[in-house]
């Protein structure tokens, strides 16, 4: 798995999250540690960085990547809707910062085991966790043709998701749909369009709803943003990027209840995004939205 990721709006976290070099920070989706170096960079022996990620391959690169920091190092397998437990295994009862940068990394989406990509053909398998038991393709092979296509439109908001449903249980019944390439193919059919050199894929949406369904990515998202606030010092930050509609919404829902209950103060009043500059050397921050709160 190829260890290039660029951490995605480095600068404007850098430049609105204020550490102590004793800080505790727990990024829990350390992926390739891009953001982890940055900030466990800023702490001296006394501070602490952990690092959460569901994927073994990533905390093996975050340890290379991590080995030359000053500051106490811990990487942890660890799904972030479990942060709670993993901290207190881990003998850290509160962190000053909590960042989390959802989604895959650069390497993920080309690493044929995790089958996340419709560019290239590989087994169709999208879980990010290799211990989760639920593959796409077991859902597109065994879900009722309404079920297929309300999770398409749920996770997807693909308006032609009932088509596509038809069009995969019509291929389903001769062949088995067990790869991306295969999949591409009958949602191609299904829209009548051919993927382009540019613009949106064919299949970018249903491909988000059953990468959100495998993952369970939205139903995480909303236990790591509940267990957060017991979890951070009095002023401690938490940061969250998300990368589609769906996620940050429940993050912008989320961060405006803790701010009416007078629990969290908001240090964006709207999401912070990508300047073209950025967006020109990482086309993959286009969709980045940056929301960040601060414990009262
Ligand atoms: C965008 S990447 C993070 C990149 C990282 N910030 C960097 O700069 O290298 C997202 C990472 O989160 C991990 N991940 C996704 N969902 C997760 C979850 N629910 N719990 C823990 N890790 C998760 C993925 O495996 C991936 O490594």
């Amino acid at each position: 798995m190829s260890a290039e990721h660029i951490p995605v709006l480095a600068e404007q976290l850098e430049s609105l999250i204020k550490l102590t070099s004793n800080a505790v920070i727990v990024d829990a989706t350390v992926g390739y540690a891009g953001h982890s170096k940055i900030f466990g960079g800023k702490l001296g022996p006394e501070g602490c960085l952990l690092g959460l990620d569901v994927d073994e391959k990533c905390l093996d690169l975050a340890k290379t990547n991590l080995s030359d920091l000053k500051c106490k190092v811990l990487l942890k397998k660890s799904n972030f809707s479990d942060i709670s437990n993993a901290m207190a295994d881990l003998g850290l009862p509160k962190a000053n910062f909590i960042l989390a940068d959802l989604g895959w990394c650069s390497g993920q989406i080309v690493d044929s085991e995790k089958g996340l990509s419709f560019q290239n053909n590989m087994p169709l398998d999208m879980r990010l966790d290799a211990d989760l038991k639920t593959t796409a393709a077991k859902l597109v092979n065994s879900l009722e043709e309404d079920d297929l296509a309300d999770l398409i439109f749920k996770y997807g908001e693909e308006r032609a998701s009932r088509r596509i449903a038809r069009f995969i249980v019509e291929y389903r019944k001769n062949q088995t749909i067990i790869t991306t390439g295969q999949l591409s193919f009958i949602i191609c059919r299904a829209l009548g369009k051919v993927p382009q050199a540019r613009g949106i894929h064919p299949a970018t949406r249903t491909f988000q709803a059953l990468r959100i369904a495998v993952n369970d990515e939205l139903g995480n998202l909303e236990k790591l943003l509940e267990n957060s606030p017991e979890l951070l010092d009095k002023n401690g930050y938490l940061a969250i990027i998300s990368f589609h509609s769906l996620e940050d919404r429940i993050v912008k829902q989320f961060f405006n209840a803790k701010s009416k209950e007078g629990v969290f103060e908001l240090i964006t009043k709207k999401p912070m995004v990508a300047d073209e500059k950025e967006i020109g050397l990482n086309p993959r921050s286009r969709s980045a939205k940056l929301r960040i709160a601060r414990k009262i």
